[in-house]
């Protein structure tokens, strides 16, 4: 299991919550605000040849994919979208798609793709910019499973009912078993 974090707080609500669901100490988690990664600036090289021009981090995840059949995203929401270093690594797939459709080589897919999201608002329309980002990272992945595990209203603090956290578990348990 590979774990993106992309939320600036190592312990805060959003990754809280996948320690909750994922068994976090045995996966393998990249802090992105820990890493060197360059934003696409649309440069079209990979569309000439394959590969990236930035020799930076962002290898580190695509080398970890490789071995993993399950991607979690974890964000907070940061003006109704992931966060800005995580879109940041996400762009830098715009090289895979071009791998994968323009060169038409082999790249990494995975069986389950989640995201962990967490939100101050008492207001789940928070998480809807999201959804097509999560489509559009499905596609390019072939995964057979997706599911959003999301909580609002951090901003009050309230604990995960135990329930939800049940159900969340038990679709991670389904789609493992599958
Ligand atoms: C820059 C910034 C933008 C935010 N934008 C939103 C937002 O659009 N909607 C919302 O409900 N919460 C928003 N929040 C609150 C966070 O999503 C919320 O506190 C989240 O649970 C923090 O997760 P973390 O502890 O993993 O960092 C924002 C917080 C920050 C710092």
């Amino acid at each position: 299991m590979l774990i993106l974090n992309g939320s600036p707080n190592k312990k805060g609500h959003s990754m809280t919550l996948a320690g909750e669901i994922f068994d976090v100490e045995n996966a393998n988690v990249l802090h992105l605000y820990d890493m060197e990664i360059a934003s696409c600036d649309d440069c079209k090289a990979c569309q000439h040849n394959i590969g990236c021009k930035f020799g930076d981090d962002w290898v580190k995840i695509y080398e970890a994919l490789q071995n993993e059949d399950t991607l979690v995203l974890v964000s907070p929401i940061y003006f109704g979208a992931l966060t800005d270093t995580l879109l940041r690594a996400l762009n830098r797939f715009q090289q895979v798609f071009a791998a994968k459709f323009t060169h038409k080589i082999k790249t990494p897919n995975v069986k389950n793709l989640y995201l962990v999201a967490t939100c101050g608002a008492d207001n789940s329309v928070m998480f809807e910019g999201v959804d097509i980002t999560m489509t559009i990272l499905k596609q390019l992945l072939n995964a057979e499973n997706m599911h959003a595990f999301t909580l609002t209203n951090t901003d009050a603090a309230v604990a995960v009912a135990d329930e939800t956290i049940a159900q969340f578990r038990k679709t991670v348990k389904k789609n493992a078993e599958d």
